[in-house]
């Protein structure tokens, strides 16, 4: 395994850290960093509708993110500052501890047709049972090359819904191995429908993939030493004990959960656009897990291990992420993406995506239970208030010192910075 030295990175020019990571990329990834290779406006105007241009957003990497005992460099595509230095100073007290374990508890995603007006809802549902193989093989031979690549449909179930008009919902199980496999499934139960409205006598309303993966979880752990969270230990114990609290918090009141949970995203997004997945799929997804038990929850759970001295996180969401498939051959940041994470699968891909909630998800709780959000956050935001100040390169860093300095850090005072610092009136 290609072994990188990570020292000084943050504090590198992109120029520099390029030639740093160098040995990770394939000559393909490098020459597109180097020359600034992006998605061309003629693939761009294929891909979705109405195209005027392009639109681009920094791409940048956590180095080191230890999961099942091997080291990833994950790229992260965010407009957010501060988001990349929480997750990689996460990462950097998880592995001291041992990393993230994660496992991929299941990989199959799940159609839904949905029947109405049937006269016999039992006797539909025991047909269905009956004639579950033939169905599987009118499923499969609608998409015969997923079968070949060893996924395919594997099971049926169903799911009355009692209403003013009763539905019968099958869910048809399908293993789309590398892709998200939205196309497969789509194809597959649309297929399915005439089988089933004659099977059951009754009119098909709609066939389509749920979002709702509950047959793709996966988990992601970590063990954190107090020792690490602080060199004092009363107050690496504290810190500790903040966490659970604020854990439980996030448990406890959708207000607290929703923000918990978008402090998760904001790295498990930044992977996802990164690596040309359906963001908006996965986090669907993840907010319907999060209400599974009629309240909508928090998605980590920090507990103390007073025994071991350990503090330890769990994340476990549905993430049916794909290598393959999609718009993920067409653009050529992905390309690098997949190359800096060293061509995963999508199961290694979504163990990395899990762990990478989780950091993101520590990072924000430690911060939030220490000196406040704002001090690591705002220091960061600081050099985008710069920028959109109007500072040049080379005024970026006088305008942020001073901007630290000031009470209230926001765009007219950058701007009142930069105009001073222009006509060389500062005191
Ligand atoms: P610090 O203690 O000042 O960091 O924390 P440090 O300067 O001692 O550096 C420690 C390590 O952090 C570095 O190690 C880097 O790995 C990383 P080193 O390279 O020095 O060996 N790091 C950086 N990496 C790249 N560029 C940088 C950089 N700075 C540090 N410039 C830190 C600073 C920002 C890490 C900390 O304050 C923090 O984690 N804050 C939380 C920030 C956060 O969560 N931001 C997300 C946006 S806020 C939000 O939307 C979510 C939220 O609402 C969610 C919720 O409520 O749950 C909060």
């Amino acid at each position: 395994m290609t072994k990188i030295n990570w020292a000084g990175f943050a504090k590198k020019n992109p120029k520099e850290r390029l030639s740093q990571i160098k040995p990770l990329l394939s000559k393909e990834s490098h020459h597109i960093l180097e020359n600034h290779v992006l998605l061309k406006q003629e693939i761009a105007s294929q891909m979705v509708e109405n195209t005027l241009g392009t639109f681009a957003l920094p791409f940048s990497v956590v180095p080191e993110i230890e999961v099942n005992h091997k080291d990833y460099t994950v790229p992260f595509v965010t407009e957010e500052p501060s988001v990349i230095a929480a997750c990689s100073f996460a990462s950097k007290i998880i592995k001291r501890s041992g990393g993230f374990k994660a496992i991929v508890h299941n990989r199959q995603m799940i159609g839904q047709i949905a029947l109405y007006e049937i006269k016999d809802t039992h006797s539909a549902i025991k047909a269905i049972e009956k004639h579950k193989k033939e169905l599987l093989a009118i499923a499969n031979s609608a998409h015969p090359s997923i079968v070949k690549r060893g996924g395919g449909a594997s099971d049926i179930k169903t799911n009355l819904i009692e209403d003013e008009t009763p539905l019968l919902v099958v869910h048809i199980l399908i293993d789309t191995k590398e892709a998200m496999g939205a196309n497969i499934v789509n194809t597959m139960t649309e297929a399915l429908k005439p089988y089933l409205e004659a099977l059951t006598n009754g009119k098909s309303l709609m066939a389509i993939l749920s979002n709702y993966a509950t047959e793709a979880l996966v988990t992601a752990n970590c063990a954190i030493d107090y020792r690490f969270l602080n060199r004092d230990k009363v107050k690496a114990k504290e810190l500790a004990e903040k966490m659970v609290l604020a854990s439980n918090f996030a448990k406890k009141d959708p207000y607290r959960a929703s923000t918990h949970n978008k402090g998760i995203f904001n790295g498990i997004d930044a992977v996802c656009i990164a690596t040309g997945n359906d963001w908006r799929a996965i986090e669907a997804g993840a907010h319907a897990y999060a209400s599974r038990n009629g309240r909508y929850e928090g998605l980590t759970t920090w507990r103390l291990d007073e025994a071991n001295k350990q503090l330890l996180g769990e994340i476990t969401l549905p993430l049916p992420l794909a290598t393959k498939g999609g718009s993920i051959g067409l653009n050529p940041s992905v390309l690098v993406a997949f190359d800096v994470l060293g061509n995963p699968d999508a199961k290694t891909l979504a163990s990395i995506v899990a762990s990478v909630g989780l950091a993101q998800n520590f990072a924000a709780l430690r911060a939030l239970v220490t000196e406040g959000i704002q001090e690591g956050h705002m220091k960061l935001h600081a050099r985008s208030l710069a920028l959109l100040a109007g500072s040049l390169p080379d005024e970026v860093a006088f305008v942020v010192d001073l901007l630290l300095k000031e009470k209230h850090m926001n765009l007219s005072t950058a701007e009142k910075i930069l105009e001073k610092y222009r006509n060389n009136i500062l005191e």
